[in-house]
């Protein structure tokens, strides 16, 4: 089990106090229900994580820090090192860990880069972060200055990876929790700021998604939507009959005019468009830390401008909204 009593003390006297109610059960469940085999090692790396106190924290750099190599002996960090990298893989950084650095397969600070001086600032707003993975985008928007921010990733490990960076980066106002959006109460409309990144694409309904997210935002909330999007004119929308650079839960990829008229539709105002890019095989990569295939095994060898089934190439946009009666 995880402890998340700093979580449920912090949600005290908060307009999220009513999620109290059934939280703590909700998260008890994912434990004893799991069914992943590698359950128990994981939460035995955590264990064994040796005490220490690093010398500084930096949720704001690039590469989310805690700490340097001074601040433990060779031996001990060799350790840590060890331990980390049971947790393999590791998607989404990158992070430095008492000197040891923490080279993911994503460099998710470049999407942070891209949207980081076009939302609205996060200073002491409550924040959402859906689909976050291991946390990495939830360690900066800390960084900025955020009161609270909440991520939700169904995936356990991806869980236990933001514990254990969490281990050495101490009291900073974010959690994790292991848990998909279906998992979240209804009426909670309380957050300041709310991000999906990267999980449109994986919905059955995207439409059901965002009307999800508008669910969870107060009037005039702000929505950051990262998404895959195909070149097209308005209505256009790729769906992928089978799979999509090797993934297989890829079902609706939208131009980028499809998706503004989807945030219209579902009640979103000011909706606009503030980045496209196309992934390149920089930014998303195998490295000692993420030792599958990655964005070069999925694209056309002979024509990188597509997938290897033929489709276009990874190409994401990342989207802005209020919600506003
Ligand atoms: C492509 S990753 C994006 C991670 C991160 N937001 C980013 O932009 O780098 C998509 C994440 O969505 C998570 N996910 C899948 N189904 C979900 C659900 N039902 N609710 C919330 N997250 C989900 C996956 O576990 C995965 O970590």
């Amino acid at each position: 089990m995880l402890d998340y009593s700093d979580l449920y003390r912090d949600l005290q006297g908060t307009p999220l106090e009513p999620w109290l109610d059934s939280l703590p059960n909700r998260i008890s469940k994912v434990f004893s229900d799991s069914p992943h085999g590698d359950l128990g090692r994981w939460l035995d790396v955590l264990r064994r994580l040796p005490e220490i106190t690093p010398s500084a924290t930096d949720p704001s750099a690039d590469a989310v820090t805690a700490g340097e190599s001074g601040d433990c002996d060779p031996a001990t960090r060799q350790s840590i090192e060890d331990l980390l990298r049971q947790l393999h893989p590791w998607r989404k950084g990158p992070y430095r860990i008492l000197g040891i650095p923490i080279d993911t397969e994503w460099r998710s600070d470049w999407k942070w880069n891209r949207l980081k001086d076009k939302i609205h600032p996060l200073d002491d707003r409550r924040v959402l972060d859906v689909g976050c993975g291991n946390g990495y985008h939830c360690w900066r928007m800390a960084g900025a200055g955020a009161r609270l921010t909440i991520g939700i990733d169904p995936s356990l490990l991806y869980t236990i990876q933001f514990h254990a960076i969490k281990h050495f980066m101490g009291k900073w106002p974010v959690q994790v929790l292991p848990l998909g959006i279906e998992d979240l109460p209804r009426g909670l409309e309380t957050f300041d700021s709310l991000f999906s990144m990267g999980v449109l694409y994986h919905r059955r309904s995207p439409l059901d998604h965002l009307l999800d997210l508008r669910g969870y935002l107060r009037q005039g909330g702000e929505l950051v939507l990262e998404t895959l999007v195909v070149e097209g004119p308005p209505g256009q929308v790729l769906v992928p009959e089978g799979r999509y650079a090797k993934m297989r839960n890829v079902r609706f990829i939208p131009s980028p005019a499809t998706l503004l008229s989807w945030l219209k539709r579902c009640g979103f105002a000011n909706a606009r468009i503030i980045n496209t890019t196309l992934t390149s095989p920089d930014e998303q990569r195998s490295t000692d830390w993420m030792r599958f295939q990655s964005l070069g095994d999925f694209l056309h060898p002979d024509a990188p401008h597509l997938t290897v089934e033929g489709l276009p190439a990874p190409r994401r946009a990342i989207f802005l909204a209020e919600k506003r009666d």
